[in-house]
């Protein structure tokens, strides 16, 4: 079986280019167009996607891309790069400091490597199937937190929540009543870094894309955590639903997640 050493390499390297990208890009105006009433997409999402998916398709010819902004590539090939060139747009967009580049594989239909990219803090996180995780040289662990009431989350709305009812909103009011907290912070592949390392104990989220949470998959799962549907069933990247968690508190959250 192959050992994806070199395909890590070559992703923490792209990772850190497209980073430099949106790190130089903080400095300069940027042109904003809008995808939905408040999805945003800048110059610099685009500008990371193409070095990422150029550089992927000169290294790896034959391997199929599938990125945010519409940069795929359908080759006959068992392998998929699953790219968001810059997750937290709203966030890059207002200069709040919180976004990052993340970059899947998936071979044969499973995930076997991701790695995330924070430029601000300059921290990359990543993880091999069966091999660990990893935040810049240290291997992470999820927390051993056991109780939700002393537990923090991360979580995020949807694009479309002005239009539908399924926003997320009445999850949130109900988790926070029995959580320690609840953060929104506007990545959600960060946020489940964060839950990888960590910093928060739990995750979920209602509406998200494979490339929201293709790389983190593997990272959180690699630091010992669950990942599931919210309804419990297997989780799949092109699942909308994902509850995500240090494994001790999943039950008490999804207990809450299912009585809406
Ligand atoms: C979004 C962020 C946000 C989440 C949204 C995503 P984008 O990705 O991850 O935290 O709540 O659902 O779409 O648009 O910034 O790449
Ligand atoms: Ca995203
Ligand atoms: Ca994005």
């Amino acid at each position: 079986m192959a050992d994806f050493k070199k395909e890590l390499r070559f992703a923490k390297e792209i990772a850190l280019g497209a980073g430099d990208i949106l790190s130089k890009g903080m400095k300069q105006r940027l042109e904003v167009k809008l995808k939905g009433r408040v999805d945003l997409v800048t110059e610099i999402d685009l500008r990371s996607e193409k070095f990422i998916t150029r550089r992927i398709s000169r290294v790896f010819p034959d391997h199929s891309i599938l990125a945010e902004e519409g940069g795929e590539t359908q080759k006959r090939s068992s392998h998929l790069w699953i790219i968001d060139p810059l997750d937290g747009t709203t966030n890059y967009v207002h200069g709040y400091p919180a976004f990052c580049v993340s970059i899947g594989l998936e071979v044969e239909r499973k995930m076997v490597l991701g790695v995330i990219y924070n430029p601000v803090h300059k921290e990359l996180f990543y993880a091999i199937k069966g091999k660990g995780a990893f935040l810049n040289r240290g291997r992470i662990t999820v927390s051993k937190e056991t109780k939700l009431a002393n537990s923090l989350l991360a979580t995020g709305f949807p694009y479309d929540i002005a239009e539908t009812n399924i926003d997320n909103l009445d999850n949130f009011a109900r988790m926070y009543k029995v959580a320690r907290g609840i953060r929104r912070g506007g990545s959600a592949a960060l946020d489940i870094c964060y839950m990888a390392c960590g910093r928060f104990d739990g995750f979920w989220e209602l509406k998200l894309h494979p490339w929201d949470t293709a790389a983190g998959i593997v990272i959180v799962r690699e630091a010992g955590g669950r990942v599931t549907r919210i309804d419990g069933g297997k989780y799949s990247i092109y699942d909308k639903s994902i509850l995500a968690s240090n494994g001790k508190i999943h039950r008490q959250m999804q207990k809450i997640l299912l009585r809406s």
